[in-house]
């Protein structure tokens, strides 16, 4: 492959690429592409996973993490449990480009936006607010009938109830069948004219979470990572990418000199040593614009373009079963 940049991104990233695409054609970095891309998608009132509307937590309240890595200087920037703030992107960058520090969370991070001038504001409008009643009552959720009443008691009293519902109602299994579809994540990748590559994720995290649960998204390593040659981030099911580290480790592997469509086979392949249920999807993309989407749910996909077409185009992800 021969290109003079290329972007690609997740399922959810459309709304958001042509953007990062005219960036890159006019010469910008892939810094620049990913967060003006990530942006947009986080404004998108109509992507419940992401930003502006994204799924709340437990308590109704949405806690949003979000993190940008450059490739070359391997600079990173994240922002976890996040509220009131419809674009963790840009403050994630702001924590990579004015700080020490490489992640900032909740209390601490909310102050350092407000301190740099980000817009505090109500980040749930009433379609995001009847998606959250819907799920409280069951409506979109498959939880068995006797264990409603606790759920909804759960999610009204969580201080009060937590502790009787996780002795009464197996938590971890409930959670399990959630996390197949209500979650959701952005990941964005762009190589820019120099040859440049930078790799940015967000989310609003898995649906009716524990208030304070971080997932993958703003975890070097886990959901996230970028080098000079590779690119590489997951959605999906966060808890299993921080426990097999799997963005870094499809980095590694292509720095081993492995295809990128194999490190990222095998970074699905690793999810049976959890023997857990649950998502993921890989998205990587190399400095020669070769992008590749793994992932052990059928149907997924991705969008990829570069200097040689009109727009994004839709790529099947591999699928493997396990
Ligand atoms: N992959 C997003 C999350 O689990 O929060």
């Amino acid at each position: 492959m021969n290109v003079d940049y290329a972007i690609c991104g997740t399922r959810n990233s459309i709304i958001g690429l042509p953007k990062g695409l005219e960036i890159l054609a006019k010469g910008g970095s892939a810094l620049d592409a990913v967060e003006e891309s990530i942006k947009l998608i986080e404004n998108n009132p109509f992507d419940i996973t992401v930003g502006f509307n994204g799924f709340p937590n437990l308590m109704g309240i949405v806690e949003l993490d979000a993190s940008i890595m450059e490739g070359k200087t391997r600079k990173a920037g994240a922002v976890a449990a996040v509220k009131n703030y419809r674009n963790p992107i840009s403050i994630a960058r702001k924590v990579m480009e004015l700080t020490p520090h490489a992640m900032l969370v909740g209390d601490g991070a909310e102050r350092f936006a407000k301190a740099l001038g980000f817009q505090e504001e109500e980040i749930l409008d009433e379609l995001g607010i009847r998606n959250y009643h819907n799920i409280m009552e069951g409506k979109s959720l498959d939880i068995p009938p006797e264990a409603q009443k606790l759920v909804r008691e759960l999610f009204m009293h969580f201080d009060v109830h937590l502790k009787e519902v996780m002795e009464e109602y197996p938590v971890k299994e409930w959670y399990r069948k959630l996390s197949f579809d209500k979650h959701g994540t952005t990941n964005v990748i762009a190589l820019d004219q120099d040859g440049e590559l930078a790799t940015g994720v967000s989310t609003s995290g898995l649906a009716m979470k524990f208030p304070g649960r971080v997932g993958d998204s703003p975890i070097f390593g886990a959901g996230i990572y970028c080098s000079s040659k590779v690119g590489s981030a997951c959605t999906g099911t966060g808890e299993l990418a921080i426990r097999l580290c799997t963005s870094r480790m499809v980095v590694e592997r292509v720095h081993q000199k492995i295809a990128i469509e194999k490190a990222a086979e095998m970074g699905i392949l690793e999810l049976k040593d959890l023997n857990e249920e649950g998502v993921l999807h890989i998205l990587s993309m190399d400095k020669s614009g070769k992008c590749v989407g793994v992932t052990n749910k059928s149907g997924l996909f991705h969008y990829y373009a570069d200097s040689t077409s009109e727009g994004p185009v839709k790529k099947a992800s591999t699928y493997i079963g396990l």
